[in-house]
């Protein structure tokens, strides 16, 4: 066990953890932050994702200790209900969500696609999304939200 600082959403934590444990466990077991989810544990959906100094990340199989000094922001460091990111925005909007579990990916990964490319075309966007899962097959909105925050972002 070692004490491990992490900038999460602007704010530090220090836990106590193995420096092997995944930041995911870090995130939701000991920060409390639920909306990166556990899906396949095996970098395969995509559900875990959070940002690691803007870059999307798997945080299930991103080792806690390799991250102490970046800052790591997740869904809900990315807007708030009163200023939400353009993307929180038109997913309500486009009513995107379904079971939900799958979202917080999808959004990461596409607010990261945005910070990059500020009109990205429809293969630009399959291109950044690809191997995010959604059994609840919501892809067709997930693009129609995609594209309403890039032009909201204009
Ligand atoms: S839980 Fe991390 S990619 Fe599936
Ligand atoms: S909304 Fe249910 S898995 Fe995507």
């Amino acid at each position: 066990m070692a004490k491990i600082t992490l900038d999460v959403n602007g704010k530090p934590h220090t836990i106590d953890a193995d420096p092997d444990m995944p930041l995911l466990y870090a995130l939701r077991n000991d920060i409390g932050l639920n909306n990166p989810k556990f899906g396949c544990g095996l970098a395969q959906c995509g559900a875990c994702t959070v940002h690691l100094n803007g870059q999307p990340v798997r945080s299930c199989i991103t080792p806690v200790s390799a991250v102490a000094d970046a800052k790591v922001v997740t869904l809900a460091g990315l807007g708030t209900p009163e200023k939400p990111h353009p993307l929180q925005t038109a997913y309500i909007e486009e009513q995107v969500t379904q079971c939900g579990y799958c979202i917080n990916g999808w959004i990461m990964t596409a607010a990261a696609l945005l910070d990059r490319v500020k009109k990205p075309t429809d293969d630009q966007i399959k291109d950044a999304l690809t191997g995010l899962k959604c059994r609840c097959a919501t892809h067709m909105a997930i693009m129609r939200a995609v594209k309403r925050a890039a032009a909201m972002m204009g």
